[in-house]
């Protein structure tokens, strides 16, 4: 099931999804998702020919119109003319998807002010920048609903070590998700957020487990269900909360980790550990505290 659509054919039609980062990993396979559910696209990132290849791939698997413009979401201007663009091109968008990012492992101590900017500014200004550049026009246009779809992650609410500068971020956009919900409600504007768990990803993985680590550190360890996710899992929920099913979803941040982030939270977890013929001991050895 994992590997299925899980929603009827037509469930985005007349939809146009904007897509930041959407030429690649995550934001490209929820974009593929949704372009078989009837959408069109417009997708940005910084690398045209990356762009081009991916809307030609997208478009010939799909037979639906997909529209891109390379843009750096840290400068409002291009984040603007990605948006006046999208709109010359299909007279409307109605779902802006804040995926792009940016981010990599390091000690803090070792990260140059020019390092925590790169970082901040492509995660937290860019997500900014998108979502007032669709906003402003939205409300002044306000003649139906629309939705943001913010991608975050579980330790924007945890914290994290080691990847500080993405954790701040991703904190801000989480109340970002949670603040605009309640405030451009008026406007008829959803809020929504994903924080998902390990989904393997060139982009993610060779800056956050580079070489072999992934191998070495077996990241499917850390979660309870004991593997990564799969990307049709995350784009049938990202879908589901642009969808017109999800019309009463505001302001809600839904994680998609296999557990993993309890696994890490909860005091007792270590027990797993634990062996079968131990547990048995163990449950002797608690009964006998009674006497
Ligand atoms: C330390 C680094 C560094 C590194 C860059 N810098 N990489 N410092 N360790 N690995 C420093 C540079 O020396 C420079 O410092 C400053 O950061 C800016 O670097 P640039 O290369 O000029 O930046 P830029 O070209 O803007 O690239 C941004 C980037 C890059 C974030 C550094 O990795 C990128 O483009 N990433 C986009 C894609 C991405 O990261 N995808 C993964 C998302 S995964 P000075 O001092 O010279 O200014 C994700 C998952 C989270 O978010 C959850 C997983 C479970
Ligand atoms: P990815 O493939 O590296 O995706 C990042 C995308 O953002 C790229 O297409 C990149 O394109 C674009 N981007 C980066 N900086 C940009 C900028 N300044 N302007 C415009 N676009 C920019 O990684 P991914 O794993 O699919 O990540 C997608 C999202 O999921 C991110 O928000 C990430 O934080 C989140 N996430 C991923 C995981 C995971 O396990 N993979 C887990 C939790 C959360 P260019 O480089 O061409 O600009």
């Amino acid at each position: 099931m994992r590997n299925q659509g899980m929603l009827r054919d037509d469930a985005l039609e007349g939809k146009v999804i904007a897509i930041t980062g959407g030429g690649t990993g995550l934001g490209r396979s929820m974009g593929e998702y949704f372009l078989s559910l009837g959408a069109r696209l417009a997708i940005c990132g910084r690398r045209e020919e990356v762009l081009q290849k991916a809307a030609a791939e997208m478009k010939e698997k799909s037979g639906q119109d997909v529209f891109y413009q390379s843009c750096d979401v840290r400068r409002y201007e291009e984040v603007e003319a990605f948006r006046d663009g999208a709109l010359a091109h299909f007279g409307q968008v109605d779902v802006l998807l804040n995926n792009a990012a940016g981010n990599f492992i390091s000690p803090t101590e070792k990260l140059s002010p020019g390092a925590f900017d790169a970082v901040i500014d492509i995660v937290l200004k860019g997500t900014k920048n998108a979502t007032l550049a669709f906003g402003k026009h939205w409300i002044a246009q306000a003649e139906k609903p629309r939705t943001v779809l913010n991608i975050v992650t579980t330790y924007a609410s945890t914290g994290s070590a080691f990847v500080v500068p993405s954790a701040m971020a991703k904190a801000g956009v989480t109340a970002m998700t949670r603040s605009l919900a309640v405030e451009w409600a008026r406007h008829g504007i959803r809020f929504n957020a994903i924080a998902p768990g390990p989904f393997p990803t060139e982009g993610a993985w060779s800056r956050l487990l580079p070489g072999d680590m992934g191998e070495r550190l077996k990241v499917e360890n850390q979660v309870p269900l004991k593997r990564a996710g799969e990307r049709q899992e995350l784009a049938n929920l990202a879908a589901y909360l642009v969808s017109d099913f999800a019309e009463y979803m505001n302001g809600e941040v839904v994680t998609i980790d296999g557990g993993e982030w309890l696994l890490g939270a909860g005091q007792m977890n270590f027990l797993e550990a634990i062996d079968d013929k131990t547990w048995e001991w163990i449950a002797q050895a608690t009964r006998n505290a009674k006497k």
